[in-house]
This record gives structure tokens, sequence and C-alpha cells, in this order.
């Protein structure tokens, strides 16, 4: 895998995905094609180890002709999904835009790639990869005392967010089924780390506590989601990349299921032994 496409990654977690691969992975070259909605910045992509085998590209993973230039131009052989729009409340005030970006520009995406890999025959199948990146709020929410998601939980999404998600999922799945696009697909838990949008809890609960603000606990504090570190999401996903069979689906989580207010506590709790300009840093 050498020439990959990394959609979305100038949002959270895409862009700690370029900075890992371009640390870990010293061949490859990455293209990456996000429209910077009001979740991508370039900021996320300044200080990449290694810039000069990167390249980014302006653009809606919607835009066929864009998508299909990109590829053949590139050479691409793998493509990283992380493209979304992934904010739960927006996808109540605004469900429309979900649809279209995850299930429509997954579609794009897809058919691009089939088109380029499987139509034009440009290499062999054991050499290309269609990773999805899609998350466990597909399966629904857990109460307590019931045992972690599995790759056989049902999907059950509660929200517009979740449904274009599971949405995608399936014409990801779909696409290895019919057409035997060599695709693996991953559902991770809630992530926390550097470049998280400031309007996600951690850094929310961060920045609120550093200006003496009232800290976002909603109703009792009591809701429990798994976590996991962002970098240790990255490197699961290049493993599947990897080392996954195609047409396989791995649930990636944190075994790590704190509450809500635990959470805020844990925060509140650190030493102040780092800087406030390294907390703004790293929780922007
Ligand atoms: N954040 C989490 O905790 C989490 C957990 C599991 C899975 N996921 C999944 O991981 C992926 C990335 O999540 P994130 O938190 O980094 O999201 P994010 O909202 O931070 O970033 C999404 C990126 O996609 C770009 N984008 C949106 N619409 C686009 C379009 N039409 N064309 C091109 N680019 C577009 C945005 O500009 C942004 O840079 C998503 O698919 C999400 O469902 C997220």
């Amino acid at each position: 895998m050498q020439n990959i496409l990394v959609t979305g990654g100038a949002g959270f977690i895409g862009s700690n995905f370029i900075h890992y691969l371009l640390k870990e992975e010293p061949d490859v070259k990455v293209v990456v094609l996000d429209a910077l909605t009001y979740a991508g910045s370039l900021e996320n992509l300044k200080n990449l180890p290694d810039p000069d085998r990167y390249i980014f590209v302006e653009g809606d993973i919607r835009d066929r002709e864009m998508v299909d230039g990109l590829m053949r131009q590139h050479s691409i052989d793998t493509v990283a999904h992380f493209a979304a729009e992934s904010h739960v409340d927006r996808s109540i005030l605004g469900p429309e835009l979900f649809l279209q970006t995850n299930v429509m520009g997954t579609f794009t995406l897809l058919e691009a790639a089939r088109k380029f890999w499987l139509v034009e025959n440009t290499f062999p199948m054991d050499q290309v990869r269609f990773h999805h990146v899609s998350t466990d709020e597909v399966f629904g929410s857990l109460n307590p005392e019931d045992p972690a998601f599995s790759e056989t939980t049902p999907y059950s999404p509660n929200s517009p967010y979740s449904a274009s998600k599971a949405g995608s999922d399936h014409i990801v799945r779909a696409y290895a089924h019919t057409y035997n696009l060599p695709v693996t697909i991953t559902n991770c838990s809630n992530n926390y780390g550097p470049r998280h949008f400031p309007e996600k809890l951690f850094p929310l609960v961060i920045l609120n506590a550093l200006a003496g603000k009232d800290l976002p606990v909603y109703g009792d504090g009591q809701q429990i989601r798994d976590w996991l570190f962002v970098e240790d999401h990255c490197e699961a996903i290049w493993s599947v990349i990897k080392h996954g069979t195609p047409g396989e689906t791995y649930n990636v989580g944190g075994n790590n299921q704190p509450t809500n207010l635990s959470i805020v506590q844990t925060i509140c709790d650190l030493p102040m032994n780092f800087t406030q300009t390294n907390i703004l840093r790293d929780a922007a």
C-alpha cells in the first residue's frame, strides 16, 4: 500500500491518522481530500512528520468527477474513508446533510474505487483496499449491565447520525459481496485526544474549566460510553488496513466505560503539571 487517499483528513481522527501514518510508515504517500466544513481545519495538519509525502485537496467526496481524477492522477491503491458529518446533536437539527454526506458520499467513493480498481483493472486485487471508518453508535446504546458490543451485535441506530453511518456500513458491505471490492470496516467507540473539535465533551470540559465556566454535565451525568485514545484508534485502523481480511468488520474499543460525570471529575482532578498553553493546544 503506497498511495493512500484519506477522506476527512482535516478532521479530528483523520488528521491524527495522517500524523500517525507519516510517522510510522516511511513509504506511503498521502492524498487528503477534505471539504473543510466547520469540523475540518488545516491547523490539524500543521507540523506533519514528513510533509513532502502529503498533498491536500479541498473538495467534496460527493464530487464524482473530482474523486475519479484523484484516483487516477495519484494511482490511489488504498482509500481510508473518514469524511462524515459526525455530530449527533447537529444531526437532530439537520439530518439531510448527514444522509447526503455519509450515505451518498460513501457511495460515490465506492463507485470511484470500483471503476478504477475493478473495471479498469489497475492493480492486483490483493494490493488495494477500501477502508470505511465507522462508529459503534450503529449498535445503539448500552446499559451498565449489558455486555460490550461485538461484530455480531444487531444494528440499532438511534439518531440520524448513527442511522446514516449504519446506511454507509451496509452499502460498503454490499460492495464486497456484490462486486468483490476489497473492503474493511471498523466500528469504534468514542475517541478523545489531540485535535478534538472544541464542542465535544473532553475539550469542552477542559476549556470551560480553564475559563471558570459551568461544566457540561447532562442530567445526572451517569450516561456511559466506551472511550478510546485517538492514536490507539489510528493504530487499529492501520492494522486492519494492512492485516484485516477483505469483507470483514472489526469492532475497536478501549474497554473503558466511565460515566460522563466521572470523566468531568477526572479532568478536574488532573494535576496542573503542564501549562495551560499545552492543554489548550491539545484540546483544540
Ligand atoms: N469522533 C469519534 O469519537 C468517532 C468514533 C468512532 C467513529 N468515528 C467516525 O470517524 C470518522 C471521523 O470522525 P471525526 O470525529 O474525526 O469527525 P470530524 O467531524 O472531526 O471530521 C470530519 C471531517 O470530514 C470532512 N467532511 C465532512 N463532509 C465532507 C464532504 N462532503 N467531503 C469531504 N470532506 C468532508 C470535514 O471537513 C472534517 O474534516 C467519521 O466517519 C465518524 O463517524 C468517530
